[in-house]
Formats: structure tokens, sequence, C-alpha cells
């Protein structure tokens, strides 16, 4: 992996089991590497499977075969608390509807996390409960 890539993703697939009999081949071999500063937006119609390469790219769910590498790991080689890390300190995510601070604008939604870590969050819980 060279310096300058924060994401790589090579020859991706994502298949879907409706049962036994049906699959549904979602990502049939997607490969895209992303630079540190880079902008890239990923077009397709409905359906196209825009949603299910993010989850892939981001971590939340494991390609069918294919590599993910973000910031030089493949988050799906890593345990649960390695991983939680990773997630919290080199991803944000933003999704469309939910999970959302709804007071917050985007970017500060997108920042709660990293401005906000893990051992403050679970004091601010605290004092809620
Ligand atoms: N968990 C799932 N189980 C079965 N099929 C799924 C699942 N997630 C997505 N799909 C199917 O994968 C295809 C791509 O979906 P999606 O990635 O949400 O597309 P997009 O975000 O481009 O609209 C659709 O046919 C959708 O029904
Ligand atoms: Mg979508």
């Amino acid at each position: 992996m060279k310096n300058n890539e924060a994401v790589k993703v090579v020859n991706v697939t994502k298949d879907f089991y409706l049962d036994k009999q049906k699959k549904i081949s979602v990502l049939k071999g997607v490969s895209l590497t992303a630079k540190y500063g880079e902008f890239i937006s990923i077009l397709g119609v409905s359906g196209s499977g825009k949603s299910t390469l993010l989850k892939c790219i981001s971590s939340l769910s494991e390609p069918t075969s294919g590599e993910v590498i973000i910031n030089g790991v493949n988050p799906y080689n890593l345990r649960d608390s390695k991983l939680s890390k990773l997630r919290r300190e080199d991803i944000s995510f933003i999704f469309q509807s939910y999970n959302l601070v709804p007071a917050l604008p985007v970017i500060e939604n997108i920042a709660l996390p990293y401005v906000c870590p893990i051992k403050k969050w679970i004091s601010i819980r605290l004092q809620i409960c």
C-alpha cells in the first residue's frame, strides 16, 4: 500500500442470498483507490449497489470476496476492539436518514465521534442515566 492511499478496494464482490436457490450478485468485482484529500462521488441508479459498496468500504459489511484496505489496514481482519478504534478514529459515517443528531449540522454530525471520545460518551451516558 502506498502512503497516499486512504482507501483501496480490490476486486470486491457482494452477494445476497434470498433463499438457498436465489442469489443476488450486487457487486461484481469493484476496484478503486481513494487518495488522501480526494473527493469522490459514487453515482448510479437506485438499486445499482451504491449503499452496498459504501457499507463494504466503510467496514460495516464484509465483502463476499475481494479486499478493502483503509489506512493500510483490512478492517475485516481486525478483532472487535481494534475495529471499533478504526471506526471511531479513521472513518466518518454520515447516514442518509438515521443515526443523526437532528440539532447538529452535517459537519458536526460527522465530527462528533472525533471531538467526543468514547470515555466522554460513557461519562455523558452515566450522567443522563
Ligand atoms: N441485505 C440485503 N439483502 C438482500 N438484498 C439486498 C440487501 N441489501 C441490498 N440488497 C439489494 O442489493 C441491490 C443494491 O441495493 P443498494 O446497494 O441499496 O442500491 P443503491 O444504494 O444503489 O440504491 C438492490 O437490488 C437491493 O435490493
Ligand atoms: Mg442507497
